[in-house]
């Protein structure tokens, strides 16, 4: 089968499609004839080998892994003699952690993972980026923030994958939803359902006089030290991004500031979380984002693409 392998950290040059072995299901797993995956900013950090700090766990001089891609969509093709959850012809989406493999033809996974049945009438290139942006920010919004209905939040970077679906899942959950992002995709962040947009080019979000109950940094370009002044009292400022200015006031002010790496949550977690959002899809009240579909075969340019920091939503892999 054909699958994206990396033996060196580096640029999208590094990335090679190489005919490896068809894995075979374990006990417990399901081998999975891929037709999405996803491609994410966690990929390109795998791929650089960046922050540097993460190669004691990822392998020091080069990857210890060196396969591509966390999310996927396809159809079950073969079980392992102890699956019991899915059988064979089953769509279904989810997450294999850490970059384990599933830009390629086929992965296995183990039946208790991030895995879930696929709701019909979504394709599977809209399925394999849901554990991106809408797990993350699920996990962040619910759990992290403790977001309640009639809150008021501040989404910056409303367009990103993590944006996107922020903008709808705070919606839903009955809060007040201002999203920053540039002109361009004003309307579409609007038509996420954000109340309210703030252009990062024209107006500096951190000086207006309103106030939040939370800031969702998705992309890291503020700070709790920019947004302390309009985070109301009990308001709490998060992020996915890691700064060393982010990790010293979560440390000093754990209730005002706090940082998750939702792929260090346990699997349970995560698998119950994604489970409580399938329905919210089956009944279209949110939506998959999608910028750009390219081919396995396009990877390093897709890696490319990815890494202008410009992209809108998702970056898909379709192989249907
Ligand atoms: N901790 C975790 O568990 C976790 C999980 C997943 C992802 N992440 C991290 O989350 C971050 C966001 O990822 P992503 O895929 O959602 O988005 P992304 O690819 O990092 O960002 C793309 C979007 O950001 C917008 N943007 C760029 N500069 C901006 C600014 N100064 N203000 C507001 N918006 C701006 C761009 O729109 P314009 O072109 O219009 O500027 C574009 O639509 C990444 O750093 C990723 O590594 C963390």
């Amino acid at each position: 089968m054909k699958a994206a392998v990396y033996t060196v950290y580096g640029s999208p040059k590094v990335i090679q499609i190489q005919e490896v072995d068809k894995p075979t299901p374990q006990p417990h797993e399901v081998l999975i004839n891929i037709r999405a995956s996803s491609i994410t900013r966690a990929d390109t950090m795998m791929r650089q080998g960046t922050p540097k700090f993460g190669r004691f766990f990822v392998g020091l001089f080069k990857p210890k892994n060196p396969a591509l891609g966390t999310g996927f969509s396809g159809i079950v093709e073969a079980v392992g003699n102890q699956v019991t959850k899915f059988k064979i012809g089953d769509a279904v989406f989810g997450e294999k952690l850490f970059s384990n493999g599933t830009n390629a033809q086929y992965i296995c996974v183990n039946q208790e993972g991030i895995i879930v049945s696929k709701p019909d009438h979504l394709s599977h290139e809209q399925a394999a980026p849901i554990c991106d942006g809408f797990l993350t920010s699920y996990s962040f919004l619910k759990d992290i923030a403790k977001l309640q209905s009639g809150q008021h939040i501040l989404v910056n970077g409303a367009s990103g994958s993590l944006g996107t679906a922020a903008v709808q899942l705070a919606k839903y959950m009955g809060a007040r939803v201002t999203g920053v992002c540039s002109a361009k995709n004003g309307t579409l962040v609007k038509s996420l359902g954000a109340d309210k947009v703030i252009d990062y080019k024209e107006t500096d979000f951190t000086t207006g006089g309103t106030r939040y109950d939370v800031v969702y940094d998705t992309v890291g370009k503020s700070s709790y030290k920019a947004c302390k002044n309009i985070i109301s009292d009990n308001g709490v400022f998060v992020t996915p991004v890691l700064s060393f200015e982010t990790l010293r006031y979560s440390l000093f002010k754990p209730k005002q500031v706090k940082f998750s790496a939702t792929g260090i949550r346990k699997q349970h977690v995560l698998k119950a979380l994604l489970t409580e959002l399938v329905p919210l899809f089956k009944q279209e009240k949110l939506q998959t984002v999608i910028d750009r579909t390219y081919r396995l075969e396009q990877l390093v340019e897709a890696h490319h693409y990815l890494e202008t920091g410009r992209k809108v939503g998702n970056i898909v892999i379709s192989q249907s």
